[in-house]
């Protein structure tokens, strides 16, 4: 892992910079480029206008590692009023979680309950939640918050990262319950006890449990695989192997977030494969821009013209 991927996720669970950097307008006018806006209404009204180039979404409303209830219980309520939103808009959105944001770090049996309202939510207004996967001391109690979940509805997802070891066996895990399973390589700093500290080596993995969850087996236990990945070149290789195996579109969705690799998405889009767009919105933002940064050292570079534009 690079020297800058290192200081820039390491500042991203930093307070200090987090409370300046949210008031310094060139931080302000650099993470517009990732995010619609601060609102609900920015995120929906970019779904739209997603949609004549036949790309969905999924909505994500900015939190993480809340440290009071009563945080945990309005990021709730705001996800069930996106629920409510979102069906009576007449798009294809649906909406994507950090089991931290709902109250993990307080007390798991809370944020069980508050996944439960939105998941009840969900099947009213017939949509979709997917569970985001956070860092590596999280991975077993979200796993136990999806299967616990899935027994109960099919309308559940789950992220899983490609750079940890284990994935390999969480996987061979899920396939039998049919999971939908969002496969990225993983945004956190992780050690090398646990994580493929080569990138090259992350890629492969990304490759290999990507065509596992599209083997016949899995598609046959209902399994759905997206692909979550800004990476062209793993991209059109999987794609070269979706049409060697004649995956039928059913089993598999690309996704990438808002505002990367734009080219590429309307590419997929008009080929006339599946490409769901994650949209983050929300104040909550400094964490989630500083791995966004470390994504992509060239970033730093646009904030710095930013910096230097005096925007
Ligand atoms: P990779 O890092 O290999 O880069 C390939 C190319 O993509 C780069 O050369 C560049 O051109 C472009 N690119 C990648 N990132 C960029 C950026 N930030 N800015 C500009 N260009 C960029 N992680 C996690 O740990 N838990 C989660 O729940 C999720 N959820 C999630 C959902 C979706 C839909 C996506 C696409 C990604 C996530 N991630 C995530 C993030 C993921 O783990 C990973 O950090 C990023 O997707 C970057 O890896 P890639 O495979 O996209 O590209």
């Amino acid at each position: 892992m690079s020297l800058m991927r290192r200081v820039l996720l390491a500042g991203s669970t930093n307070a200090w910079l987090r409370d300046r950097a949210t008031k310094t307008a060139f931080m302000r006018k650099s993470v517009s480029r990732f995010m619609p806006g601060e609102q609900m209404d920015d995120a929906l009204k970019a779904s739209a206008e997603l949609k004549p180039d036949g790309i969905t979404t999924m909505l994500t409303h900015l939190g993480e590692n809340l440290t009071k209830v009563e945080e945990a219980e309005d990021v709730t309520q705001h996800y069930l009023q996106l629920l409510d939103r979102i069906g009576t808009s007449g798009l294809d959105v649906q909406i994507s979680v950090k089991p931290t944001q709902l109250g993990l770090d307080l007390d798991r049996a809370l944020c069980e309950r508050n996944l439960d309202r939105l998941m009840e939510r969900a099947g009213q207004r017939n949509n979709f939640v997917w569970i985001d996967m956070e860092g590596s001391p999280y991975v077993d109690p979200t796993l136990a918050l999806f299967t616990r979940t899935r027994a109960k509805t099919p309308r559940i997802g789950i992220a899983l990262q490609a750079y940890l070891y284990r994935t390999a066996k969480d996987v061979e895990a899920l396939i039998p319950l049919g999971s939908a399973i969002r496969l990225v390589k993983g945004a956190y700093l992780e050690p090398a006890d646990v994580a493929f500290p080569k990138k090259a080596d992350t890629d492969e993995n990304f490759f290999k449990l990507c065509t596992r969850l599209m083997e016949p087996d899995a598609r046959e236990a209902g399994c759905l695989l997206h692909i979550g990945t800004h990476d062209v070149p793993l991209s059109d290789r999987l794609g070269t192997w979706i049409s060697q195996n004649h995956v039928p579109s059913s089993a598999y969705e690309f996704s990438m977030l808002y505002g990367i690799q734009r080219a590429q998405q309307l590419r997929l889009a008009r080929e006339g494969t599946r490409l769901r767009v994650l949209i983050s919105y929300g104040e909550y933002w400094f964490p989630w821009y500083m791995r966004r940064l470390a994504e992509r050292p060239a970033n730093v570079g646009f904030v710095l013209k930013n910096m230097i534009g005096g925007a």
